[in-house]
């Protein structure tokens, strides 16, 4: 990947990188729609990532060119021009939100590459916004051979810091997602998933790793509901509603996150049906996530599955942000002997599903799941075997 961005660098700049930011993508294995509630999630980083060729410039301009939309964009770093193609404006909001905050960032030349779908539920837009940000950084005068960690404290900030302003960008861009993408691309770390408790910030490295006899398989759908932004942003505010509800009942609410399941039970008949269905899903999606972790922790894969199940019909139920072919895709998931549980993963209406299963059964659940998908929807689903990889740094070749 780091020679896809530099082919592509080179053609277009005709002249070396001076350095390459990696950010990989990410996938998340329970605590759907708890993020932006104050909840838990359990996500981890994927084999695939975004790579940003660049080479710093003088005169505070940005000239990206993005492989995937073969397309190049150009405009003065803190500005965000009418009329920018879609991918650029992530990279141009990334770049306002860090002059705003006062980081200290430089113009560049840049052609970013990759292999995160893109819109394809792995957050390729979270990798794209952690790998343009760390490019902008060490694009700063005298930034050069430094990693991301010097540059971010020589700034007084920490990567958290940086996952917030990333996340502001992706609401400029127009989806007001919550802070998981963001954060678990800046900290996740190999062979482990991340508990991370989304109100305090604090996460904790979950081994999933090859002493486990585990398997995480992604399989992309292939489809993507073009309601996917509208209807994310209309959950977040049923939600907002079912916290007024809660919070004129119950002392000390302030989100979902402070709703226990047996309160949610006990007065979910008094609230409008729609709130209650959601509210419902968040305030025992926040418990599962917590359940499965420990289960993970203790080499108890049939419990984590057992949750993972329950989240997906939650979320088809509850949520109602599943679609038929993620319905199609766990259910054949679930039908393979060795699979311990499968779920949609990410914001829904298309993108992929998670499914944790034995080493064993990979190579039949990968057939099971590319023949009887293609069988009933005439769709070729995209099946990723990965381990849980590392997070987004930056790479210096000559330094
Ligand atoms: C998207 C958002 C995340 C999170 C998930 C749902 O991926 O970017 O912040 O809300 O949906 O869990």
């Amino acid at each position: 990947m780091l020679d896809a961005s530099g082919k592509s660098f080179r053609e277009r700049f005709m002249a070396d990188p001076a350095g390459f930011s990696v950010a990989p993508g990410r996938v998340n294995l329970i605590g759907e729609h708890t993020d932006y509630n104050d909840g838990f999630v359990l996500p981890m980083n994927v084999e695939r990532r975004t790579v940003t060729a660049f080479r710093p410039r003088g005169d505070g301009r940005v000239q990206v060119y993005s492989d995937h939309a073969d397309a190049t964009a150009e405009f003065a770093v803190g500005s965000v021009p009418e009329g920018l193609p879609g991918w650029a404006r992530y990279v141009a909001h990334v770049a306002e939100v860090l002059t705003e905050d006062g980081l200290p960032v430089g113009g560049l030349d840049a052609a970013i590459a990759g292999d995160v779908p893109v819109g394809g539920g792995l957050s390729s837009s979270a990798s794209l916004e952690c790998s343009v940000a760390a490019a902008l950084l060490a694009s700063a005068p005298g930034a050069g051979g430094r990693s991301l960690d010097e540059l971010l404290a020589d700034a007084g900030k920490r990567r958290a810091d940086l996952a917030l302003l990333c996340q502001r960008a992706e609401h400029r861009v127009g989806a007001l997602c919550g802070i998981m993408d963001q954060y678990v691309v800046l900290h996740g770390t190999e062979g482990h998933a991340l508990l991370l408790d989304c109100r305090s910030l604090e996460a904790r490295p979950v081994p999933i790793d090859d002493a486990m006899d585990l398997a995480v398989v992604i399989a992309n759908s292939r489809v993507h509901h073009d309601l996917a932004v509208a209807e994310y942003n209309n959950r977040r505010k049923e939600c907002e509603a079912a916290v007024r509800f809660f919070a004129e009942r119950i002392e000390g609410v302030a989100a979902l996150r402070d709703v226990e399941p047996w309160q949610w039970e006990r007065m979910a008949a008094e609230m409008d049906p729609l709130l209650a269905r959601r509210a419902g899903h968040v305030v025992n999606e926040i418990d599962r996530t917590l359940v499965a972790m420990v289960a993970l922790e203790r080499g108890d894969a049939v419990m984590a599955g057992r949750c993972m199940n329950a989240s997906h019909e939650s979320l088809r139920t509850g949520y109602e942000v599943s679609c038929r072919e993620l319905d199609l895709l766990v259910d054949i998931a679930r039908s393979v002997p060795g699979v311990y549980g499968s779920r949609m993963t990410g914001g829904g209406f298309g993108g992929c599903t998670v499914t944790l299963c034995r080493r064993s059964a990979v190579d039949a659940l990968r057939e099971e799941l590319v023949g009887r998908y293609r069988a009933e929807t005439g769709l070729t689903a995209d099946v990723l075997v990965t381990r849980a990889a590392g997070r987004a740094e930056l790479c210096w070749p000559d330094a």
